[in-house]
């Protein structure tokens, strides 16, 4: 079907499950064993329901936001995700470019197929690009690769900390990953021997470290002056750990289904981290110096407005963006943004929002979040 007939974003998903090669259809969808998590992750988002208000004039609405200090179209980010030259030959190139147009932050990955230098080259004058760091037991390339983001102009570090071990993706663990895979990435100059008999995930991911401890926070502290963002907070316990280290925030995620199954819902997360950093450091959200995230199953602007609604600076898509451009290259990504773009417009006015300000906890019912 051709790009006019795509009319959300899970449009893409089922376009690219039908166009993509079967490996990389494997690696993009898979979750962790029984995938619960990765289908509860959007399904918690149809237990918030909303309470908008009327006649407020809504003929102006704006949905711009700022992100770490940095100007983002949307409270959304392109988050990171692996092997893009799996679903299609420009890979994360495409996110690079889409992202410029529609004035979006992208997320790169440590083990993105382009190199990193490539997509920050690639970048737009201005446009505002963050790092996803998986931390080598070697110390040293990863103080190499920070120091270089940073010299680079990248705005933001997010440390994955829910990945110690990959989680068991078993339809990407059927598949062989093969030597010569388009895919290959220069971050793969961090293995000492990859394995590429289980599957995409297992071959590129066996230099991350994990014994990676709140202890070594603030060497990390000492090595960047970029804002430093845990991603794969999923409690408060552990939310209020982070704030009280002074990092810049963290994102509630359980990367999308992949880690952990029966892992919750980054929106259910929030409400708690919410309640509970409220009271016990009294803090409101969003908040500036603490900036809370949310990634996994987000699909609609109705998606995004809900996290707003519930104290989120903004949130992450990945799925969505990958399958956008196996399908259709860069113009897919572009469409994607466009479509979400129009999704805000239309869905402020119902609400009765302007800006995101106005998006006020009161604009949801959120009672049944914690319902299974
Ligand atoms: C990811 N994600 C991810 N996260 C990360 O920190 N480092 C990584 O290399 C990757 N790679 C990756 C590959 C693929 C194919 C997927 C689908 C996801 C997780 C990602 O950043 C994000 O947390 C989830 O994708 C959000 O869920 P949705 O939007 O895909 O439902």
């Amino acid at each position: 079907p051709p790009l006019s007939e795509i009319l959300n974003l899970h449009d893409f998903e089922a376009i690219a499950k039908l166009v993509m090669p079967e490996k990389a259809w494997a690696y993009y969808s898979s979750a962790a064993d029984d995938e619960i998590t990765n289908r509860e992750n959007h399904a918690a988002y149809h237990r918030i329901w909303f309470r908008p208000r009327i006649l407020r004039d809504v003929t102006n609405v704006d949905w711009s936001t700022t992100i770490l200090g940095q100007k983002s179209r949307m409270p959304l980010y392109i988050s990171a995700t692996a092997l893009g030259k799996l679903g299609h030959p420009d890979g994360e190139l495409n996110l690079t470019r889409a992202a410029a147009k529609h004035g979006v932050i992208q997320m790169i990955p440590t083990l993105a197929s382009c190199s990193f230098d490539e997509l920050v080259d690639n970048a737009a004058p201005g446009q505002v690009q963050f790092l996803q760091l998986y931390v080598n037991k070697d110390r040293e390339i990863t103080k190499k690769i920070v120091q270089h983001a940073e010299e680079r102009g990248i705005k933001g570090l997010f440390i994955t900390v829910d990945a110690p071990q990959l989680g068991r993706r078993e339809k990407d663990m059927r598949m062989k990953f093969e030597a010569e895979d388009p895919a290959e990435v220069t971050s793969n100059k961090q293995e000492d021997k990859v394995d590429r008999s289980q599957g995409a995930a297992r071959a590129i991911s066996s230099f991350i470290d994990p014994g990676l401890d709140w202890k070594d926070l603030p060497w990390f502290k000492s090595i960047t002056k970029m804002p430093i963002i845990l991603k794969g907070v999923q409690c408060w316990e552990d939310a209020l750990i982070a704030y009280d280290q002074g990092l810049a925030g963290v994102v509630l995620s359980n990367h999308g289904g992949r880690q952990l199954d029966f892992a919750r819902s980054g929106i259910e997360i929030l409400v708690e981290v919410v309640a509970k950093l409220g009271e016990l450091r009294g803090l409101k959200f969003p908040n500036e110096k603490f900036q809370l995230f949310v990634d996994g199953g987000v699909r609609r602007a109705t998606d995004v407005i809900k996290a707003v609604a519930l104290g989120a600076t903004a949130v992450g898509v990945g799925r969505p963006f990958i399958y956008a451009f196996s399908a259709f290259g860069y113009e897919g990504v572009d469409r994607a943004l466009e479509i979400l773009n129009d999704e805000f417009e239309m869905n402020m006015r119902l609400i009765g929002a302007r800006n995101l300000k106005e998006i006020v906890p009161e604009m949801v019912d959120a009672h049944n979040i914690h319902q299974h």
